[in-house]
């Protein structure tokens, strides 16, 4: 009888163990590539509190090639996984497999991008991506004192890949601040260039960000200053930094930027670039953790938004978490005290 009683306390203790514990339920994670510090780290994030939590864990990186992305995650959901989070090299580009998904029942989670013209996506977590931009543009209109100050001043502006829904949002927060005072001549794009086709950056690359800059820097040949570069991304304004140290002589202008990566910290600490927003990609990789396991135990799923994040199809609960400024009067507690990079890192 004793030895009946202790069995079946064990097998409770079990079974209490299982529910807070994947039992190796595998799940796919597409990143769209290696090229960008960013998506190696949520990756690399993603995978480890996966498997912290229990489950079994596909992470795929697609060399921002669109075909090879629809490839691998269409063998994630042949392959068994039971939940596929996906970051969209091109967000409408992922059709076929998103069909598969939801002829298979299995959910999706939209990962930083959304996954555009497709009803098979359940949920989306990201960062507030307007406010990534307002934050961009408001720094820019404080730094250059536009209430208050005469002007004009010389603003260029450089976007990112308009297969990336996100791409937008940033671009339409920072113009949002500062259409006003492009309206009022307080602030002039010389270049002309200002429509979001017109200062897109495809594929986000640096080089091609560069490419454009020594091209709209032509217009500053004669000597005049650049008062402030509003880029989206971290990679678009590493191109900018470039262009600027090779073709340009005039006063260094302001240049935003966005994600931290190693490269633009260590320019912010050497006064080349003024400011980034910094999204914890541990933060994200933890909510998404988080929705995962809400939807493999039939929980709710916990989301903030529930109205801004229509794909054309439909409208994608959504978690946004909260993209936070910094600049190198706070990038010690922000990066180095929260252990997000080591000071080696920033050498
Ligand atoms: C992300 C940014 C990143 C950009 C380029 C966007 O979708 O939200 O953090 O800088 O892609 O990879």
């Amino acid at each position: 009888m004793k030895k009946l009683i202790s069995l079946l306390l064990c097998m409770l203790m079990v079974c209490a163990c299982a529910s807070a514990f994947a039992a190796g339920e595998k799940v796919g994670v597409s990143m769209p590539t290696k090229d960008l510090q960013r998506w190696n780290q949520d990756g690399e994030n993603m995978q480890k509190l996966l498997e912290e939590a229990g489950y079994t864990v596909d992470l795929q990186f697609a060399s921002n090639d669109v075909q090879q992305q629809l490839n691998q995650v269409t063998n994630m959901i042949n392959g068994g996984c039971q939940v596929v989070v996906i970051a969209a090299i091109e967000g409408s580009s992922l059709g076929s497999a998103l069909d598969l998904a939801k002829e298979k029942g299995i959910p999706v989670i939209a990962y930083d991008r959304l996954l555009m013209e497709s009803d098979a996506v359940s949920y989306y977590a990201t960062f507030d991506n307007y406010k990534v931009g307002t934050v961009q543009g408001t720094y820019i209109k404080e730094k250059l004192d536009l209430d208050n100050a005469e002007g004009p001043f010389a603003l260029e502006i450089t976007a990112g890949d308009p297969g990336d829904n996100n791409a937008l949002y940033f671009y339409q927060g920072a113009i949002d601040v500062l259409k006003p005072y492009m309206d009022a001549g307080k602030l002039v794009v010389k270049s002309g260039q200002i429509e979001f086709t017109d200062v897109a950056t495809p594929t986000w690359k640096t080089e091609v960000a560069q490419n454009r800059a020594t091209t709209v820097l032509a217009n500053y040949a004669d000597g005049s200053n650049i008062d402030a570069w509003l880029c989206s991304n971290d990679s678009t304004a590493l191109g900018v930094t470039n262009a600027l140290e090779d073709n340009y002589d005039g006063e260094w202008p302001i240049i935003t930027g966005q994600d931290c990566d190693k490269s633009n910290v260590k320019n912010m600490i050497a006064g080349k670039q003024s400011m980034s927003v910094f999204k914890d990609t541990r933060t994200l990789a933890a909510q998404v953790v988080k929705m995962v396991g809400q939807i493999l135990n039939g929980e709710t799923v916990d989301v903030n938004d529930t109205s801004t994040y229509n794909n054309g199809k439909i409208t994608v609960p959504s978690f946004l978490c909260e993209p936070v400024f910094a600049d190198v009067n706070n990038y010690v507690e922000l990066l180095l005290d929260s252990g997000y990079y080591t000071e080696a890192d920033l050498k």
